[in-house]
């Protein structure tokens, strides 16, 4: 499956499936799907999703299976405002792969991979098991040997005043170390009504200028050596211990094999499921087959392309969002020249000039190599005009191959 778009800002694609044979007519939001797959930018979260529904053939009803998101930051193919192809692989050994622009960003197993995952568990937790009141799960337990030592003063305060340190000689208890200032006077337009009672700003106590200090004298607090806090008997490990109680096991009524969630309910149309608050988003070439080396073909007539102009563009293309780059390529690619041109220009000022080898070639002339043959044979008649009958003979032949029911639709 493959699908290109471009500018993209905010929209999930969806392959949309008909289950049973609806018309096309009745083809609405509402039908179900089978495959939801493609890019999905909400906020600043990036997600390519690839969800399948698949049907419990117990019950009879369609369950949606997620694929695990890649730990890979995605935000670069929404943010570039380039156009990206998108992939998604199925394999019948119930593999898939997610890429972008030709590079896998994600795969997994259907078996696997998927959350829930597409076959419940055969066993389940017994729900009308219940833990015995007498379980004992404390792995370890105080000491039931040992009691409070009688010297033991819980009461022992943790820091107490430091019996090393005395009030200094010139401390004045009696004296504040700052007092109202006695100078100052109530601003001319103080209004007690309006403002409340007048105070005076605090100055330092000139009564306690040549003392050490002034006011109540505290010692400083040190840590009490009796201190022990509060008793508590040692661990030791809990000869009871009957380890964490888990239910028992039953088995799941709800269990089904399916060891195939490939074999998916028929495609037979394709559907957009979009949601923008931006304009510019743009989408087109879908194709679904199945047959990779079609998808691989058709890619390189559309998208490939487009990639063609390559290394250079890329490389420019990086400084765009890291601008240190122009130095690294400064460094690697501009320095090397003029070092080359430095020493390699022939200057005729140091040179030996009287010597005539110097601008003559050494080199035998040598035989043209023969033409290369041509790579791409297969690729030689895809001009513009024919394409469109190649993919059109390719698919026919693909939907004889399909096992899978799935059709091309332009
Ligand atoms: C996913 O891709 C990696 C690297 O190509 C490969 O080693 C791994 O087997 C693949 N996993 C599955 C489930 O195909």
């Amino acid at each position: 499956m493959l699908i290109r778009q471009g500018v993209l800002i905010a929209f999930c694609f969806c392959l949309t499936v008909i289950v049973g044979r609806e018309e096309q007519s009745q083809f609405n939001d509402a039908t179900p799907y089978t495959i939801m797959f493609g890019p999905d930018k909400c906020g600043n979260i990036y997600k390519v999703h690839f969800i399948i529904r698949h049907r419990n053939p117990l019950t009879g009803m369609y369950e949606e299976k997620h694929a695990r998101q890649p730990d890979t930051d995605l935000s670069d193919y929404f943010t570039d405002h380039n156009p990206h192809l998108y992939t998604l692989n199925l394999y019948p050994d119930n593999t898939f792969e997610i890429l972008i622009d030709q590079t896998l960003i994600n795969n997994g197993s259907l078996l696997e991979d998927m959350d829930p995952p597409v076959m419940p568990p055969r066993e389940i937790e017994d729900p009308e098991d219940t833990k015995p009141f007498n379980w004992d799960d404390r792995r370890r337990i105080p000491d039931p040997t040992v009691t409070k030592p009688d010297d033991w003063d819980e009461e022992a305060p943790r820091l107490i005043p430091d019996p090393t340190v005395f009030k200094p000689a010139s401390w004045i208890e009696d004296q504040e170390p700052f007092i109202p200032d006695p100078e100052a006077q109530a601003p001319h337009d103080w209004s007690e009504e309006m403002d409340g009672e007048w105070e005076a700003p605090l100055i330092a106590n000139p009564a306690c200028s040549h003392a050490a200090g002034c006011g109540p004298w505290k010692p400083p607090m040190v840590p009490n050596p009796a201190y022990k806090g509060k008793w508590k008997p040692p661990m030791i490990d809990n000869p009871n211990y009957q380890g964490k109680w888990q239910p028992r096991m039953i088995p799941n009524h709800a269990y089904f094999e399916d060891t195939q969630p490939f074999r998916m309910s028929p495609v037979s149309a394709v559907g957009f499921e979009l949601w923008s608050l931006t304009g510019d988003v743009l989408f087109d070439n879908i194709l679904l087959c199945d047959d990779l080396m079609i998808a691989r073909r058709w890619t390189e007539d559309t998208w490939g392309q487009r990639q063609r102009p390559g290394i250079v563009e890329r490389l420019l293309f990086a400084t765009g969002k890291r601008p240190w780059l122009w130095g690294v390529y400064v460094f690697t690619v501009g320095l090397p020249i003029i070092l080359f041109i430095s020493f390699m220009w022939p200057d005729k000022r140091f040179g030996p000039s009287d010597q005539d080898y110097y601008y003559k070639k050494i080199d035998e002339p040598q035989p043209d190599s023969p033409q290369d043959p041509e790579v791409n044979t297969s690729f030689t008649d895809n001009g513009p005009s024919n394409s469109t009958s190649l993919r059109k003979r390719e698919a026919n032949k693909a939907q004889k191959k399909s096992d899978l029911e799935l059709k091309v639709f332009k």
